[in-house]
């Protein structure tokens, strides 16, 4: 029975990050979600507030039977702490494809033991990212199809608090 772990920023979940969850979820007994403390851009939300919203929007999508955790170092690491087997990273377009192969390629070379397995992004979230969310909500556009209500409610409280 195989475990995984879907890594990233979550700065924060979209839609189209819980789809993936829905569709690894099927696939493997035991999936951690793994939210990164120190992304290599800087956070709107700091690691607690991300993790929190995540649980809170997968709850809110109905999806249970994981674990929400964060890792600060390497991925590989947290993946060994979790006895996971594999790596879950979703694929958008091209453009993500680099970045993605570098990083699996980097995380072999690191640790051979973990298989790095990509989802096809669903077409309609195939343009979907979280900074996209954030620029729409910090200019008062609404993300209500993007991100599930509590992402919304999370990302107005925070807009604001940052602007009083
Ligand atoms: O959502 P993101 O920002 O695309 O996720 C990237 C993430 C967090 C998965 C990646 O940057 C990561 O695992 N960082 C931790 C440090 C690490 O292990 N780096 C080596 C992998 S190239």
């Amino acid at each position: 029975m195989a475990t995984a772990i879907y890594p990233g920023s979550f700065d924060p979940i979209t839609n189209g990050h819980i789809d993936i969850v829905r569709r690894a979820r099927k696939l493997f007994s035991k999936l951690y979600v793994a939210v990164v403390a120190n992304p290599h851009k800087s956070p709107l939300f700091t690691v607690e507030e991300r993790v929190d919203i995540t649980k809170a929007a997968l709850a809110e999508a109905g999806i249970n039977g994981l674990e929400v955790i964060s890792y600060d170092g390497l991925l590989i690491e947290c993946a060994r702490d979790h006895a996971a087997n594999a790596i879950v990273r979703g694929l958008r377009a091209n453009s993500d494809f680099e970045y993605e192969f570098q990083m699996a390629l980097t995380n072999r070379d690191l640790a051979s033991e973990f298989e790095s397995v990509f989802f096809m992004t669903a077409k309609k979230y195939s343009f979907l990212s979280s900074s996209i969310v954030k620029e729409v909500s910090m200019y008062g556009g609404d993300v209500s199809t993007f991100v599930p209500s509590s992402v919304e409610q999370a990302l107005r409280r925070k807009l604001e608090k940052k602007a009083s």
